[in-house]
């Protein structure tokens, strides 16, 4: 038995309908989307616009024309960094981020950019008092994670949201690992920007990401180039989303993010959070019961990932094992968020991680657990 449990990098498998979809955006349609009037490339237009409406429906956002796509969550995050951060801007994140939030930031911080982290709690929550004092004076920009790649954290967003809508601060969510498995509303919570993949939790393939900035932040593009739109002009549009989309569109990949939503709205997004928090759950209980298992487990859990060590065993070496005696795929190590493993107290060595996904199973786990069982008792 093959046992993929690397949800949280990206979901495997899709939904058949995705296959397909990215099929039939290569051998049918073809065209490139906005660039032409034949009728194939108004059909790929047609199909970008529709996966747009779709976007904005799951992720909260008032209006489609604010859905931008881009190719990765870590792209969305460099646009906002880059185009919206100064010399001297003080910027304001959790101690919970990943690379894609810190690097970016480090480069920035030798143009004179400074970035503070927030106390969090032993199971990776924001301080909420702790974060209140470090919104006096406003800083330009607060970045969060909705919920952490590592072990599943959520963060009281709308708390944290609302205090910064109250002083007028910009919040930048990443949604990574949170789109298309929680609820997200990006208008009501007046989130500055948000950026996500989508190939996790929205089922899309690799190769698609989203970003959305509300309509009074001027976060300049990182590309310029041909959109589609106003080619007589040599300036980039201004407008959404054209200022943020230029060169050739992923119309396979759109589509097939579109066949994902799709299934996520007839599965039911509750349906699909509550049997992987369940699978979660029901992997912190187990894991937690086993001798020399430390499981990190969260305040609240936003996802099914969950992380923990073994008493002197590499979680490097651990996961070799799985792998090759049991065929089980799992993530070791610091999953690209050395931060949050600093917060969490498992740095440099980094965890054992195990994300299950919309199409892993009760016996998938069961399986899993007996294998680690196995790997405990030839220790
Ligand atoms: C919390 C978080 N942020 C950002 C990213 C970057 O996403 P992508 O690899 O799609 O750019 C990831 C990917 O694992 C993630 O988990």
């Amino acid at each position: 038995m093959s046992l993929y449990l690397d949800n949280a990098a990206t979901t495997y498998p899709k939904p058949p309908s995705v296959y397909r979809a990215v099929r039939h955006a290569l051998e049918e349609v073809g065209a490139t989307p906005g660039r032409a009037a034949h009728r194939k490339a108004r059909e790929a237009l047609g199909m970008v616009a529709a996966a747009r409406v779709q976007v904005a429906g799951i992720l909260g956002i008032g209006d489609c024309d604010r859905v931008v796509f881009t190719k990765n969550a870590t792209e969305s995050i460099n646009v906002v960094l880059k185009g919206w951060l100064r010399h001297r801007d003080r910027v304001v994140i959790s101690g919970m981020e990943h690379n894609s939030v810190v690097r970016p930031l480090r480069r920035l911080s030798s143009l004179g950019v400074v970035f503070e982290t927030i106390r969090c709690r032993p199971g990776g929550q924001i301080d909420l008092d702790d974060f209140r004092k470090r919104l006096d004076p406003s800083p330009r920009l607060v970045v969060l994670v909705h919920a952490s790649n590592v072990n599943g954290a959520l963060q009281p967003l709308q708390e944290a949201a609302g205090m910064c809508s109250k002083r007028g601060v910009p919040l930048l969510l990443d949604a990574a690992q949170t789109a298309g498995i929680q609820p997200i509303s990006a208008t009501d919570w007046d989130l500055g920007m948000l950026a996500c993949s989508g190939h996790k939790a929205l089922l899309g393939p690799p190769g698609v990401g989203i970003l959305y900035v509300r309509p009074d932040l001027d976060v300049l593009p990182l590309m310029e180039g041909g959109t589609g739109s106003r080619s007589e002009d040599v300036l980039q549009p201004e407008f959404c989303p054209d200022r943020y989309e230029s060169g050739t569109p992923n119309l396979p990949g759109i589509a097939g993010l579109s066949a994902g939503i799709e299934f996520i709205l007839e599965r039911g997004m509750d349906r699909i959070r509550a049997h992987e928090l369940g699978l979660g759950s029901m992997l912190e209980n187990e894991l937690s019961g086993m001798q020399g298992v430390k499981v990190l487990r969260p305040e609240i859990r936003g996802t099914g990932a969950v992380s923990f060590t073994i008493d002197g065993l590499n979680p490097g070496d651990a996961g070799a094992i799985l792998d090759e005696g049991f065929d089980i795929a799992v993530r070791t190590g610091l999953h690209c968020a050395p931060l949050a493993h600093q917060t969490l107290g498992t740095f440099p060595e980094g965890t054992v991680r195990v994300s299950p996904g919309y199409a892993t199973t009760v016996e998938d786990i069961e399986y899993f657990l007996r294998a680690l069982r196995a790997l405990l008792s030839r220790r």
